[in-house]
């Protein structure tokens, strides 16, 4: 017995029945310039630490860094983000306004090493405090408006030492703002600020945590955003907008595709996204565990974060993809 049909009225499948024709019409496409590449320094190591839970992933001692940068460019990646451990730490992190301190030579040390990249420092200071904190503790919180003041300082002094571009991460309340003066005043008019507009308190983070901030055990839940809030997410990044970011910016990612649909309906701001530690851990572990194919997994990850409105990614998988693509 035949089941009758009716005739759809448009046959979608028409344009899928090549692969030539499916490249044709596709919508969203992966170029090697929409990749950041986060970079690693520790203080006081000789040899690449592996990171346990991100294979593939390494803290570099200071000295492995001008040819990290260098194979970066050699394989396409145009920009890196810049995340310094230090073992000069104190209760503020001042080893981040520090001429010599271990920010400024980063930046100084990767401009020379290949001056077309695009050195984004990342702007924190939660691995430069002895308590771990992303600034100045006092009654139990990170103090807001103390924590701006140093920033400022933090800035100006990346600007000195040549970055491209600021990223503040901490989530400070007026961050933008205290920024683009500090950078204003100074004479940085040029030089853009990527903001970490809209960062959750995420469980992803922690193989990031595992590695780097062994030493911290609180929560930064007073700063960092309720991953349950969609409203709020978006205001964030309004917020900063406001201020004067000119890059914002969505992390982690893969959990968080809403909020970046929503903040790229809403503003005409270039966006990113951070494609987190535990997003990268749990592709390894699961390719590990031969349960997926990583780049299908990996590749498939990066479209649905351009689909869903990102125009740059911050990803461990950087490298990677300068093979895959
Ligand atoms: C802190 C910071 C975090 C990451 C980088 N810098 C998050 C956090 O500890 O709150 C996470 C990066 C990652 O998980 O890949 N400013």
């Amino acid at each position: 017995m035949q089941i009758p049909l009716t005739t759809p009225d448009f046959r979608f499948r028409r344009l899928r029945k090549t692969a030539a024709l499916r490249e044709l019409v596709r919508e969203t496409h992966l170029r090697m310039s929409d990749f950041i590449l986060p970079i690693f320094i520790e203080e006081g190591i000789t040899k690449p630490v592996p990171i346990k839970s991100m294979p593939d992933v390494y803290r570099y001692p200071e000295d492995q860094l001008a040819e990290i940068v260098k194979r970066a460019w050699s394989k396409g990646i145009k920009a890196v983000i810049l995340f310094g451990v230090s073992t000069h730490k104190d209760d503020e992190g001042s080893d981040t306004w520090c001429e010599h301190g271990l920010l400024a030579r980063m930046i100084r040390t990767a401009k020379q090493a290949q001056p077309e990249m695009l050195v984004i420092s990342d702007n924190c200071f939660c691995e430069y405090t002895d308590h771990g904190h992303c600034g100045v503790v006092a009654h139990d919180d990170v103090d807001n408006d103390q924590t701006l003041m140093n920033l400022q300082k933090q800035v100006v002094l990346a600007a000195q030492a040549g970055v491209d571009m600021i990223a503040p991460s901490g989530m400070m309340d007026g961050m933008i703002s205290a920024i683009r003066e500090a950078l204003d005043a100074a004479g940085f008019t040029h030089i853009p600020v990527m903001s970490y507009s809209t960062k959750f308190a995420s469980a992803f983070y922690g193989p990031f945590r595992d590695a780097v901030d062994s030493s911290f055990k609180g929560t930064r839940n007073t700063y960092q955003m309720d991953p349950a809030n969609a409203r709020e997410a978006l205001a964030e990044s309004m917020q900063d907008e406001a201020e004067g970011a000119d890059i914002l910016m969505v992390k982690p990612g893969i959990a968080y595709l809403d909020v970046l649909a929503h903040i790229r309906a809403n503003s005409a701001r270039p966006l990113a996204v951070y494609h987190v530690s535990g997003e990268y851990a749990m592709i390894k572990a699961g390719a590990a565990a031969g349960v997926i194919d990583e780049k299908a997994i990996v590749l498939e990850t990066m479209t649905a974060f351009k689909r869903a409105g990102a125009d740059l990614i911050i990803t461990y998988y950087a490298e990677k993809l300068a093979d895959w693509l």
